[in-house]
């Protein structure tokens, strides 16, 4: 680990693996980067027995927290269910051999007990894929054990967006064009053994390096009361969603085939529950930070109706501020990653606005913010911020890491 020289040290991890561990067991959109959440903790985690990641999607915190000594419990919050199964098979450590027994029962298994009949199956998966895939799903389902079950349910998941007729490498749902749909005929069974044989990999990596820290991984909002005690979390290290799902990134839509396939309910509307997914019905802004007055103001000049929907996000995100400021102790530090967004041509200083607002509900002491250059397509570099169609601009070509301290 270099010397703790922050401003001087580089944050772009370009030839970083990020697959290290448990890490690269499931794909899942703008995730955390491991490296930045060591570097953090090890930077400001020294005194921390506690780590919290309010907003934990994959569970990146929680892997790397569970990989030091000196952290005894690692709490993870996040909405999405799949996120949440993520998380959990990221951090229980299993037995490989339990493993390779059952891989091999599901590889030799035959039959289903029945074809899944939700909306729009047959739009997003041919025939034959959907009868491989409820045969893994039944034989997974045979399995006892809960923590080898979770696993290969993971393992399913990336399965079903694999083989599924979605285009590749894209986080919102498209259907492939005609031409490549009649190219598409891919090998489930041996796709899944394949990917079940990689984590199987990672996770014999994870055992031999996992300390005694607690992991506990909840599927839960950080916008409710959180399940913690006053004062009880020493560190955060999270990277937050920047904006709501619909216009950033859609955690929801990139789950929803995986959890309809895992038989979850409700997992069309996730999007709109997620943080700042329903508009603001008013302009008003009660959240005592200048900055986001003035972007408001100015976005509200050019489209009223985004104005709300970007405020809207920062009431959600207020919500969880205030829960946030009741569990962190005194002197603990509060990691934060996130993204500068741009609507209709005004860039939002997302660090700038958190910051204000952390300071708004309690004491805080703005430590520092490190720059990361983004290297690589994790994160999406064009969206379309107004919504038109072909219409791209550049947006999140940087990362910030700010830091505060509860003073
Ligand atoms: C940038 S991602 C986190 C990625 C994570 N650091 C990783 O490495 O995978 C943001 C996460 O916030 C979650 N989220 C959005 N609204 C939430 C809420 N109200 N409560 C908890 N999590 C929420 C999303 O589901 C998403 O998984």
């Amino acid at each position: 680990m270099e010397k703790e020289q922050e401003g001087f040290i580089n944050w772009d991890f370009r030839e970083a693996d990020t697959k290290q561990f448990t890490h690269g067991i499931h794909t899942y959109p703008a995730m955390m980067i491991p490296q930045i959440a060591r570097r953090l903790i090890y930077l400001y985690g020294k005194d921390a027995k506690t780590l919290l990641d309010p907003f934990m999607g994959s569970g990146t915190s929680l892997v790397e927290a569970s990989l030091t000594n000196q952290i005894k419990e690692a709490y993870g919050f996040d909405l999405n269910p799949l996120a949440f199964l993520i998380s959990k098979v990221k951090t229980t450590p299993l037995n490989i051999e339990n493993l390779d027994k059952e891989l091999s029962n599901i590889i030799k298994s035959k039959n289903y007990k029945e074809l899944p009949k939700f909306k729009n199956i047959e739009f997003w998966f041919k025939p034959k894929v959907i009868e491989q895939l409820a045969i893994i799903k039944t034989a997974i389902n045979k399995i006892n054990d809960k923590g080898i079950k979770d696993f290969f349910l993971v393992c399913f998941s990336e399965t079903v967006r694999n083989v599924s007729n979605t285009r590749n490498g894209e986080f919102k749902l498209y259907r492939m064009s005609d031409k490549d749909l009649i190219k598409h005929n891919p090998y489930v069974i041996s796709e899944f053994e394949r990917i079940a044989l990689k984590n199987m990999k990672g996770m014999k990596e994870y055992v031999k390096a996992r300390q005694k820290t607690k992991t506990i991984p909840q599927n839960y909002s950080s916008m409710e009361e959180l399940p913690l005690s006053p004062e009880s979390i020493d560190l955060i290290v999270t990277s937050p969603p920047y904006g709501d799902s619909k216009t950033t990134v859609a955690y929801g839509q990139f789950s929803r085939l995986a959890l309809q396939w895992l038989d979850y309910e409700d997992v069309a509307s996730l999007d709109n529950r997620l943080l700042g997914g329903k508009a603001s019905k008013e302009l008003e802004i009660k959240i005592n930070s200048s900055t986001l007055k003035e972007i408001i103001k100015r976005i509200a000049e050019i489209d009223g109706k985004r104005a709300k929907e970007v405020l809207s996000f920062y009431e959600d995100f207020d919500k969880c501020v205030i829960q946030l400021d009741r569990v962190m102790t005194k002197n603990g530090f509060v990691c934060f990653v996130v993204g500068n967004r741009t609507v209709k041509g005004i860039n939002i200083p997302t660090d700038k606005i958190m910051t204000e607002m952390f300071k708004a509900r309690g004491n805080y002491k703005y430590m520092t913010t490190h720059l990361r250059a983004i290297p690589n397509k994790r994160m999406p570099s064009l969206n379309s911020p107004s919504n038109k169609a072909g219409e791209k601009v550049t947006t999140m070509c940087n990362e910030f890491i700010f830091v505060l301290q509860k003073i």
